[in-house]
């Protein structure tokens, strides 16, 4: 089994156990993407609440900020996954600012929270959108992602936490329908390649990277009703939990092994096991070695070509040092034993 993010179709993947419920509950505007939910708040509140400019943080995926920028201007503001939270006193907020607030790598929990700012905030739980702090949240608003926690082919969620009103429901347009359909396509293949049916690598490829193109650009979408289904049939609960305790096989293991793992909240559920090198040497060293062995680490988010002005150096740093490495319900204790095995062997490669 090759160790990527993504998301193969079910075949995998045990369909066992039920639903965890979800924080928005009847009450969530589903999209064709987490960036068409944000984009179609952001207009939303620009009419109704007077927004004038989204404050994101500096480390933070650009492909989002660019989305989000179609809408209002996006500013920076400090916070990165190796804070505990970020510094109220530093978003010097102004009049007319909505802050958005992600859970990072799901890693924070419902103990942190902005407190006392005089913005409207808006939270992002794309990684892990059950989470304790999602449940207990009293945001203004929240939005989510749901293709970076599940095989979907698409799909993103807008909820009110504190029950404020949301924009209606925009339709399905063609463009997100044909761009789910090539992504399950996508996954199906790719799913059946994984099982060792003959199918050429560079035709699910293909498919991904076209959908990709057009899951998020032009008109903002719904969600695409296949999709629908598909979320309303997986197994969130029992998935989150074994994302947990794979979470946690990796954290024990690799801890040991002398790795810098960052360890997440008591109770966060994260997305990955995000490990953190000294330096961008080592870690671009490292995964060329992964890669080499069939293992393919995500680098989020590269700040290279950044959307947002003045990115600090403390975001670009944590960039360019860290590697995202999957941990999903896809993967079981001999796969996470095999990947710990090719980890020490590509450190020892190195020494
Ligand atoms: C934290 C976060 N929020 C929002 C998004 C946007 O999701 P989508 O790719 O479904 O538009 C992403 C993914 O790119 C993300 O990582």
């Amino acid at each position: 089994m090759a160790w990527e993010h993504g998301s193969e179709l079910v075949l995998p993947l045990s369909l066992a156990g039920g639903q965890s419920p979800t924080p928005w509950g009847a009450a969530g505007n589903y999209y064709g993407s987490g960036r068409d939910a944000l984009r179609d708040l952001l207009r939303h509140g620009a009419t109704v609440h007077g927004w004038k400019r989204l404050r994101v943080p500096f480390y933070f995926c650009q492909h989002v900020a660019q989305s989000a920028a179609l809408e209002l201007p996006v500013v920076g503001y400090t916070d990165t996954p190796e804070l505990k939270e970020p510094d109220e006193r530093e978003l010097d907020v102004a009049r007319g600012d909505v802050v958005l607030v992600p859970n990072y790598f799901g890693q924070r929990t419902s103990r942190w929270r902005l407190r006392g700012l005089q913005a409207h905030v808006i939270e992002d739980h794309t990684h892990d959108p059950w989470s304790e702090w999602a449940v207990d949240s009293t945001a203004d608003f929240a939005i989510a992602s749901l293709r970076k926690t599940l095989p979907l082919p698409a799909g993103g969620v807008l909820w009110s936490p504190s029950g404020r009103a949301l924009p209606r429901q925009p339709s399905v347009t063609e463009e997100r329908e044909l761009a789910s359909l090539r992504k399950f396509q996508a996954q199906s293949l790719k799913a059946l390649y994984l099982r060792g049916a003959s199918v050429p690598k560079q035709t699910f490829r293909e498919l991904a990277v076209d959908a990709e193109a057009h899951i998020a650009s032009g008109a903002i979408s719904g969600m695409p009703a296949g999709t629908r289904s598909l979320l309303d049939a997986l197994p969130t609960e029992s998935w989150r939990r074994t994302r947990e305790r794979n979470h946690a096989f990796l954290l024990e293991r690799l801890s040991t092994l002398g790795w810098s793992v960052l360890p997440g909240e008591a109770g966060s559920v994260p997305l990955s096991a995000v490990v953190v090198f000294p330096s961008p040497v080592q870690q671009s060293a490292l995964r060329a070695q992964l890669v080499a062995r069939n293992i393919y680490p995500a680098v989020l988010w590269p700040l290279e070509h950044s959307v947002i002005p003045d990115i600090p150096y403390s975001a670009r740093s944590f960039a360019s040092r860290m590697l995202s490495l999957a941990c999903d319900a896809r993967y079981r204790e001999e796969d996470l034993q095999r990947l710990v095995k090719e980890l020490a062997a590509a450190a020892n490669a190195l020494s």
